[in-house]
């Protein structure tokens, strides 16, 4: 028995626009690039066209790695370093190689479509890559480095409220992986709408992914009581608030990501009763001393008339993943309520996913080959909406691992599983 989540109820989203740097060094050093590497390298590639880290292949790595991997990045490791690159050469061009740095999941063969906040390198970038790892990691010399600078995230336009936990939080060193809510109450004082918005990690290092729900603040507010020693609370797939339902996600973002700024003139309704519940994914694996966090949220509110948008999700909760399965598929169709012009979407499986392709009206909306829960984020078309017409297909199709003992089904815990999209989108009369 599929269920259908009908097309009700608006609510928030998450654009993850991220500036993507546009420098793509040619695979050739000004004069010879001076291939003196720190004593590896094997002397091979010496000359004219040997690609070296400072001359060629930094300044690339400034655009499209450093957002991340500089020092209290994200990124584990700090590419501005000297000594770091000197012996991670394999490890990075492997990583460009196998297609698994920069982080960015969407399949490039799913139609011709393009999304905000793209990390992926171009052609010319990934061959610049393999270069430098053909010539032995050269280093060169550091006054061959042309310089530039990190890139710069997107910002909102105005800021109507900045919110946060209100204190701290020190997520456990005893878990590689930490899932807390914590409540956020713009206290708006009448319904506003959304159209933009930004989080701010605060201790970029740990804070790996962000998921926005919105909750009614009653109820919000009885679940943080629960455990008044506590702050916040764990939560897992939902915000874990009671009477919230799979509706209530507004938002994914994942680090690299700056402000979002929702498709121009629409926007998510947020109504006075209802507060934020961030859940923030912790993950401490590469820090010996973990930082205490304050992330923030910037919400950014329609000052004139906006077309009001919705974020539904359209779910497989049937779902019966055997112990052992491999490539084992699950997925829904259904036929569209409305005539909906579609924005973008957001997937979402847990830690057993493989593959989410969703699809409407035929079309190819994001494709999603290795999906890893770390990097889930949402998806906005860069070439505007797709129409789909009333009653044409929407399908979201799963694919499973289960090296698990247990059979594993539909639910909010760790162990279980989802299959599902949401949509932004605006109803077309
Ligand atoms: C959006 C943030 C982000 C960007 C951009 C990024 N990385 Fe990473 N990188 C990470 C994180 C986080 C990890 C730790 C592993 C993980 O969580 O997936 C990582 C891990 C790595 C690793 C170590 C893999 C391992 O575990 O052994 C290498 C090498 C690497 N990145 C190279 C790169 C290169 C090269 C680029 C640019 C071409 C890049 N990364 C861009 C965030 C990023």
């Amino acid at each position: 028995m599929k269920r259908v989540i009908p097309f009700a109820k608006a609510a928030l989203v998450v654009v993850p626009l991220v500036v993507v740097g546009c420098s793509t060094t040619a695979a050739e050093g000004e004069g010879e690039g001076d291939p003196v590497g720190e004593g590896e390298g094997e002397g091979e590639g010496e000359g004219e066209g040997t690609v070296t880290w400072y001359a060629d292949v930094l300044s690339v790595a400034r655009q499209r790695c450093m957002q991340c991997h500089v020092a209290g990045g994200i990124g584990p490791m700090d590419f501005g370093a000297e000594e770091n690159v000197d012996v991670l050469g394999p490890a990075i061009t492997g990583e460009v190689a196998a297609g698994t740095m920069p982080p960015w999941m969407p399949s490039a063969a799913c139609g011709d479509r393009r999304y905000l906040g793209d990390l992926s390198l171009a052609d010319d970038e990934k061959a610049l890559f393999a270069a430098w790892a053909a010539g032995g990691w050269l280093l060169g010399d550091v006054s061959d480095d042309p310089g530039g600078s990190l890139p710069t995230l997107p910002v909102l336009a105005s800021v109507s409220d900045t919110l946060d936990a209100g204190a701290d939080y020190t997520a456990r060193n005893d878990l590689a992986d930490e899932y807390r809510c914590f409540l956020l109450d713009p206290g708006n004082a009448q319904a506003e709408h959304l159209i933009g918005y930004e989080i701010r990690p605060g201790a970029a290092s740990v804070v790996h992914h962000v998921i926005l729900f919105k909750a009614d603040r009653t109820a919000a507010l009885a679940r943080d009581a629960e455990d008044p020693a506590d702050f916040g609370w764990q939560c897992f797939g939902a915000s874990d608030v009671d009477g919230s339902t799979m509706e209530d996600t507004l938002a994914a973002w994942a680090p690299g990501a700056g402000a979002t700024k929702f498709p121009e003139g629409t926007g998510l309704a947020l109504a006075e009763s209802e507060v934020l519940v961030m859940q923030v994914h912790y993950n401490t694996e590469a820090v010996v001393v973990v930082p205490p966090d304050r992330t923030q949220v910037l919400l950014q509110y329609a000052t004139g008339p906006v077309v009001e948008a919705m974020m539904v999700p359209v779910i497989d909760d049937d779902l019966s993943i055997a112990p052992g399965a491999t490539g084992h598929q699950e997925g829904i169709t259904i036929p569209s309520p409305v005539t909906a012009d579609i924005y973008g979407v957001l997937p979402h499986m847990h830690a057993l996913g493989q593959r989410i392709t969703v699809s409407a009206a035929g079309d190819c909306l994001v494709d999603i080959p290795a999906w890893d829960f770390h990097w889930q984020s949402s998806y906005f078309f860069t070439d505007g909406a797709v129409r789909v017409p009333q009653l044409a297909s929407i399908s979201v199709d799963c694919t499973y691992d289960n090296d698990t003992t247990e059979v594993v089904r539909f639910g909010e815990g760790t162990s279980d599983e989802m299959c599902l999209a949401y949509f932004y989108f605006v109803p077309n009369p």
